[in-house]
């Protein structure tokens, strides 16, 4: 039931929120209209909640680091694992994605603030010579899986509010990058309002309340809100592939990562790989009291991340790349409404430009608000039978999250550069590289053309003519 505008702005009041309508009667019809609009779309019960629990509340943000081990992961053949046992889950995963069981889901609905690129960051061009965005190298990956076990494989992609109408325009020119345009679907996060250090919900504008998207493990209840799980059960989805937007050469549908979870009966299967260092800014695969789950680097002492075994390699070794395999049920649990199994919150404090009490727009310089955020791999310790395995880095991860230096575009492409010269090598072709893999000039793979090594292997042997490798040339296309 819809309140009258008085009962909603009544409900604010009793909430201790109604500074929210402090400037309502400087407001012009339509800004009116959309502030109530806005407000009325505000869980007041759950942001009391997240207030009690993480602003006003006792809370004493250290994590309970009793009795925490590192989980047991699935080893990689070069690394001690059973060859037979990868062979075996390739060939399950094979199966269940020839069955149409898969489908693959992008988390985008982040605001990508630190690469400092104004837009969705899907949007960002990233491969070294055609420059393709996130979004098609995500689209090519997708339809070359597809092609390759003769099926048309779904993909949901999570936006917010903030960036699903620009998101949705880049598809619509790149004309859903030869995808189906059935086969892509959107679904639009939910947004919490961002509080000052008092817990009140601060104002962006005078006639618009700050909010911000409520994290990745909004996904599930986003994912169950919009029908799209219900659209899974009815094609006979179960197997929810989940990536992040800024990793481009995660491996989108991966037939042996997916066989593992089928053969596990896992309701949420993960990939780790070995941390490059120490310190490294990853969250950490744990087992406390017999449940898996991540532990994020700012949550875990540096003591604990440096800690070694007697062998001295690394004791918390498995980093998560937040590359996860979904049960579709498992979905539905974690993200429905009535379960009792929701995710938790957890708050970050932010720079957030506000309206202060006299109506003056303040841009902060240090950060003044606090935003609320539920993180997907919170879900582990709820989930079945969790089934980690691990990946190896040059194959599955090299995220561009910073403008420079770690993780940036730069280092990237690079990875992607030495990516296409192993499959290269692997298919018998000769190419220089330094002791670190890089070639020393740019090429391309069309990920339209290979979705990995050994399928780069089939089709680079069908290939006739083939080209020859050298500066600029892309193959495939
Ligand atoms: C994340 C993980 C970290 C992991 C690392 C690997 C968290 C808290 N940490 O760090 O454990 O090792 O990635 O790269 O996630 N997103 C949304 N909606 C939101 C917020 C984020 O869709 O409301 C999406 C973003 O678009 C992006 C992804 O989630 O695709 C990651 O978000 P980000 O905040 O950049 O996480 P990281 O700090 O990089």
């Amino acid at each position: 039931m819809e309140l009258s505008e008085a009962a909603l702005i009544e409900s604010f009041n009793a909430a201790g929120q109604g500074q929210v309508f402090q400037f309502l009667d400087e407001l012009d019809a339509a800004s009116r209209a959309a502030l109530l609009a806005q407000a009325a779309r505000i869980d007041l019960a759950e942001v009391a909640g997240l207030v009690a629990a993480h602003v006003t509340g006792a809370h004493t943000g250290g994590l309970d680091l009793e009795g925490l081990e590192p989980a047991p992961c699935i080893a990689r053949p070069e690394n001690g694992g059973d060859p037979d046992r990868w062979a075996a889950a390739w060939a399950a995963g094979s199966a269940a994605i020839q069955a149409g069981r898969v489908a693959a889901f992008t988390v985008a609905g982040g605001q990508g603030t630190r690469l400092g690129y104004d837009g969705p960051k899907g949007t960002y061009p990233v491969t070294p010579v055609r420059e393709k965005t996130l979004f098609q190298v995500f689209a090519e990956k997708i339809a070359r899986s597809g092609e390759r076990f003769g099926v048309t494989i779904p993909w949901f992609i999570l936006t917010s509010g903030i960036n699903n109408t620009a998101t949705i325009e880049a598809f619509e020119a790149a004309e859903y990058f030869g995808l189906p345009k059935d086969s892509v679907h959107f679904i639009v996060q939910g947004l919490v309002p961002a509080v000052d250090g008092a817990g009140k919900i601060l104002l962006a504008e005078k006639g618009q309340i700050a909010m911000t998207p409520d994290g990745h493990g909004g996904a599930l209840r986003a994912l169950v809100r919009s029908g799209a799980v219900a659209t899974m059960e009815a094609a006979g989805i179960d197997i929810v592939s989940y990536f992040q937007v800024d990793n481009p050469i995660v491996q989108c549908v991966d037939p042996a990562f997916i066989g593992f979870h089928v053969l596990g009966h896992s309701e949420l299967s993960s990939k780790m790989v070995p941390k490059a260092y120490a310190l490294e800014k990853v969250g950490h695969f744990c087992l406390q009291r017999g449940q898996a789950l991540v532990v994020e680097y700012s949550d875990m002492p540096e003591s604990l991340q440096e800690a070694t075994n007697a062998d001295g390699g690394l004791r918390f070794n498995a980093g998560s790349v937040a590359i996860h395999i979904f049960d579709r049920d498992f979905i539905a649990r974690a993200g429905g409404d009535c379960s009792g199994a929701k995710l938790p919150f957890h708050r970050a404090n932010k720079k957030i430009p506000f309206i202060d009490a006299q109506g003056e727009r303040i841009v902060p310089t240090e950060p003044n608000g606090i935003k609320f955020e539920m993180f997907v791999f919170d879900a582990l310790p709820l989930a079945k039978d969790p089934v980690i395995i691990e990946a190896a880095r040059g194959d599955d991860f090299s995220p561009v999250k910073n403008a420079e230096g770690v993780d940036s575009p730069q280092s990237c492409r690079e990875d992607q550069l030495r990516l296409f010269a192993r499959w290269l090598k692997a298919a018998g072709v000769a190419i220089e590289t330094d002791a670190t893999g890089l070639p020393p000039f740019r090429f391309e793979i069309s990920h339209r053309f290979a979705a990995d090594e050994a399928d780069f292997t089939g089709q680079w042997a069908q290939l006739d003519p083939k080209p020859e490798i050298k500066e600029g040339v892309v193959i495939g296309e």
